[in-house]
């Protein structure tokens, strides 16, 4: 049974002074432990926020991490840096894929960073619209996923509990969301492509999330789809109101899935 997700992205947003109240008010709105529920705030924000969550089965992630563990790299962080801060790490965000010149390459490295240093990773995939309009969409996230996972085996992928999030760059901070059944075909391809480049239980263990403008009205469109597994969250991820709906509507979903796996069970096992 796949884990089911919400994490919030809260970008280029909090300082130290006010992370800790945001991230205590999101926690007192999403009480499901059945839901994984991830909080990334900005580096200088990760203690504040692991601070206001201890306690509550929320964990904390970086936004991004650097490729090599230290060295000649002025500002950047490493994941050294982050032990007892973070445990997860999103990787490959469209944002810095266009502000930093970040690869798929590049990615690569990252994931490599991360998964020998324990934090679990998001990598994000997704295409831009002239990619949608040329009928493109699907080769170039399969590009991408090929190219971030390189020359890491199932096993290690699979220990190290990757998440991928796919993320139409032209949803994310639009209001315009991908449908769900364009995000579930695309999870389906992506799905296809963890199969050939690991294996099946690859393809079937790993959350694929949605990304681009969720909100609590919209979330139940991408649940709904038995292949996708949540959602990573910006802009509403700063209002305990929205993730206060969107949580809950995940909950329906976890629960449902382990109504489902408890079903499936041999009879001996439930006893
Ligand atoms: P958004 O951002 O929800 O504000 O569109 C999502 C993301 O970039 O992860």
């Amino acid at each position: 049974m796949r884990d089911v997700v919400i994490a919030a992205n809260w970008k280029m947003n909090t300082t130290p002074a006010d992370a800790g109240e945001l991230a205590a008010s999101l926690a007192a709105a999403t009480r499901h432990p059945e839901v994984v529920r991830v909080i990334c705030p900005p580096y200088l924000s990760l203690a504040a926020v692991g601070r206001a969550v201890a306690g509550e089965g929320i964990e904390v992630g970086a936004q991004d991490v650097h490729h090599e563990a230290s060295g000649a790299y002025t500002g950047a962080i490493s994941a050294p840096m982050l032990a007892g801060l973070a445990t997860w790490v999103i990787l490959g965000h469209s944002e810095r894929r266009r502000d930093q010149g970040e690869t798929d390459a590049l990615v690569n490295r990252k994931l490599h960073r991360a998964l020998a240093s324990g934090l679990r990773p998001i990598v994000c995939v997704g295409e831009v619209l002239a990619d949608r309009d040329a009928g493109r969409a699907e080769a170039v996230v399969a590009g991408q996923v090929r190219g971030c996972l390189a020359r890491i085996d199932s096993e290690t992928l699979l220990a190290g509990g990757l998440v991928i999030a796919y993320e139409p760059v032209w949803a994310i901070g639009t209001g315009r969301t991908a449908s769900g059944a364009d995000a579930a075909a695309m999870s389906a391809a992506i799905r296809a492509v963890l199969a050939e480049v690991g294996s099946t239980r690859l393809a079937d263990s790993v959350p694929v999330l949605y990304g681009g403008s969720v909100t609590s009205a919209n979330v139940g469109e991408f649940l709904v789809e038995p292949s996708i597994d949540g959602a990573l969250v910006g802009g509403a991820s700063l209002k305990p109101d929205e993730m206060a709906g969107i949580v809950a509507r995940a909950a329906v979903t976890a629960t449902a899935r382990a109504v489902v796996e408890a079903a499936s069970r041999p009879a001996d096992d439930r006893r």
